[in-house]
């Protein structure tokens, strides 16, 4: 299998990091990744705020309660978007694109939600961002220390081919 496909089909959630600091560039590549996902009518709701500062990587898990694991990121990206009738839709697709981009880069990630959850305000006004705008997810991103785990259902029992009665591979 293509070397690129295969990479992005190891993704895997990470929530150790080793400490070492994560390259600005690479923060930002990771980012424009997020920047070309798909979105409804090209409307690109998203905002990305890419936070670096120790105290504030520190004060994140505070406010959300859990994913103590953000403080000992390198960076934790939030992404944010202007309330549009597909925001969710979008935004999880730019995460979803800077997730692999972290992986394609070696290092480990993981979605920490987001939207729903009753901190998700108090995150969008520790950043700044407007008034209204959604939080997605914060993705915590450092070099990984350790091993990821997920089994994962396999493609026999996901896949139905024509209708939803056949399952064969
Ligand atoms: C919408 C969403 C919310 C998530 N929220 C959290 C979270 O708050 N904390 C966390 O540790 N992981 C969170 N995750 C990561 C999932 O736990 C993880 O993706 C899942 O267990 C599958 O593992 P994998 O990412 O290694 O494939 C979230 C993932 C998604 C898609």
């Amino acid at each position: 299998m293509n070397e690129g496909l295969q990479l992005l089909k190891e993704r895997r959630s990470i929530r150790a990091y080793t400490g070492q600091p994560v390259a600005r560039e690479v923060l930002e590549d990771i980012v424009d990744f997020g920047r070309l996902a798909a979105t409804a009518m090209n409307e690109q709701p998203w905002e990305f705020v890419v936070v670096t500062d120790k105290a504030m990587l520190r004060k994140l898990p505070e406010l959300t309660g859990h994913a103590q694991f953000i403080a000992t990121a390198a960076a934790c990206i939030l992404v944010i978007c202007k309330p549009t009738v597909h925001f969710l839709e979008d935004g999880s697709a730019a995460s979803e694109h800077i997730l692999l981009a972290a992986h394609a880069h070696g290092l480990g990630a993981c979605w920490v939600a987001g939207e729903k959850e009753g901190y998700a305000d108090a995150i969008r006004q520790f950043v700044g961002a407007p008034e209204g705008y959604r939080l997605i997810c914060l993705i915590p991103v450092g070099y990984p220390a350790e091993a990821p785990g997920v089994e994962k259902r396999s493609l026999g029992e996901v896949l139905h081919w024509e209708t939803y009665a056949h399952r064969q591979l």
